[in-house]
């Protein structure tokens, strides 16, 4: 940490109404790459997080009637604090997080870029006229900010997951209470100082930090001041938080777990495609839900695809992210490593045959081998399970049909991708896919202009992009009569 230009980005205390708060205890963050103490962090419960929604409440007027203009010169404001400090930001992410260095400052920039993004978009929050049943009538519609909005962000994207939220919220009018990963406080901190810093009022961005996940969790999803609820994170989390959300019926939207399939037809080039599985696979060590889970190759091609992408995964360098070339970091945690192994061994005795890696690394106790496994079936549980890890395990398929069925064989359905040649074929597969997001011959779909989100079981809201907003806006219907 000491190697930071700007030592003020470093932060131990939740802010809450414009200022920092400190409480009794404080919790450890730790380098998940050396297991070495990073800093102590003042541990917020569930007194905080009450403040933080009162205060959040208390800001909510004025700031809701700024123009959205007035809210876009902030927010861009706080967007260029992000981009002059992406290289500090990036360090304390990777420190905390673990991701490598050249990965943590796309991060910054893909998070600032939600923020640059929401700035513009929420100046375009248009209503509308419809005509009416009778003459003596009007019908407009116009959109309002939803009211106080709460947020749960994971480990696994510490800046961007609340960015992407905060922007949103911010932009459309709202104000927020945010709640990262214990694992991770300091990248929203560091965002909170520099919302500070571009002149964002005192109670419209809060960031709590703290080991009680359940009590802080039941103030952001029951308060009844909190009108709408943003979760990112697995699946049975999400579940419980909707049903939390389920006594005050708050407007939720959940970007959940995942299973991605990674498709190669037999008409794929397949350079590009070992590329596009490559960089969707192995982002963030497979930490992340829109990672490829699953590659289903055509056989014809199978052993080609296979040699090329197994010779390019054994390149990679495993270590410390902060490590000059450095390309898989460490897994968050050590109960993380020991579910990736269950998942290799379970598989491996099922029949899956490990063409590389299958070991924990001797990189540090949070590591895992990049691994691939062969000879795999759609049951196997390193299949039929959401991976979170540097583990690729590769399916052969004959016909396009049998191909989509067992794509869809799954309760998520998040991002997707194929790579294929033929027109026709990739319009069925296309519309054939049940997921929120496919990657048609490209392995990397995130972006600020782009709806992010999932069906099924892998959640329910847009993140990004023109129907990102929809989420922090209430629909009114105004009935003018008498007008004869
Ligand atoms: C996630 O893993 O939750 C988000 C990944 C992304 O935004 O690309």
């Amino acid at each position: 940490m000491n190697k930071l230009n700007d030592n003020q980005l470093l932060k131990q205390y939740s802010y809450i109404n414009g200022s920092w708060h400190s409480s009794e205890t404080e919790f450890a963050v730790v380098n998940p790459a050396t297991g070495e103490l990073l800093i102590n962090v003042s541990n917020a419960g569930v007194i905080e997080t009450e403040l933080a929604v009162k205060s959040a409440k208390s800001a909510l007027k004025a700031w809701s009637s700024k123009s959205a203009a007035e809210r876009a010169v902030l927010l861009r404001n706080w967007f260029n604090l992000m981009m002059e400090h992406q290289d500090d930001l990036a360090r304390i992410l990777t420190l905390e997080q673990g991701k490598p260095l050249a990965e943590a400052k796309g991060e910054i920039a893909y998070g600032a870029s939600f923020i640059e993004w929401f700035a513009e978009e929420g100046k375009r929050v248009y209503g509308d006229t419809i005509p009416a049943p009778s003459g003596d009538k009007r019908i407009v519609i116009i959109k309002q900010p939803v009211g106080v909005v709460a947020s749960i962000t994971p480990w696994n994207f510490p800046n961007a997951m609340i960015a992407r939220k905060a922007a949103a919220a911010l932009a459309a009018g709202c104000t927020f209470v945010g709640r990262p990963a214990t694992q991770t406080p300091l990248s929203a901190l560091a965002m909170a100082e520099l919302a500070e810093r571009a002149g964002i009022p005192g109670g419209v961005f809060n960031i709590v930090v703290g080991e009680d996940a359940k009590g802080m969790g039941k103030v952001l999803t029951e308060h009844p001041d909190v009108a709408k609820f943003t979760f990112t994170g697995s699946t049975a989390v999400g579940k419980q938080l909707i049903a939390q959300c389920a006594t005050s019926v708050k407007k939720v939207s959940m970007e959940l777990g995942g299973n991605a399939p990674f498709i190669v037809f037999d008409d794929a080039d397949i350079d590009a495609a070992v590329q596009g599985a490559l960089v969707s696979k192995y982002r963030n060590a497979g930490q992340t839900c829109v990672c490829t889970n699953r590659i289903f190759v055509q056989k014809d091609i199978a052993q080609a695809f296979t040699d090329k992408f197994v010779a390019a995964v054994a390149q990679f360098k495993i270590g410390n992210g902060v490590e000059e070339g450095v390309v898989i970091g460490p897994m968050i945690a050590k109960n993380a490593v020991d579910d990736v192994d269950k998942l290799v061994l379970d598989s491996v005795k099922a029949g899956a045959k490990v063409l590389l890696g299958g070991v924990r690394s001797p990189a540090g106790d949070n590591f895992y081998q990049p691994t691939v496994l062969t000879q795999v079936t759609n049951d196997m549980p390193v299949a039929a399970n959401e991976i979170f890890g540097p583990i690729t395990p590769i399916i052969t398929f004959e016909t396009e049909q049998e191909v989509i069925d067992m794509a869809n064989a799954t309760e998520y359905g998040l991002a997707s991708y194929f790579y294929a040649r033929d027109i026709g074929r990739i319009w069925r597969v296309a519309e054939g896919l049940e997921y929120g997001m496919v990657g048609i011959n490209e392995g990397l779909i995130s972006n600020a202009a782009a709806p992010f989100g999932g069906v099924k079981q892998s959640g329910s809201g847009r993140e990004g992009s023109k129907y990102g907003l929809d989420d922090y806006l209430e629909i009114k219907y105004l009935c003018m009569g008498g007008l004869s």
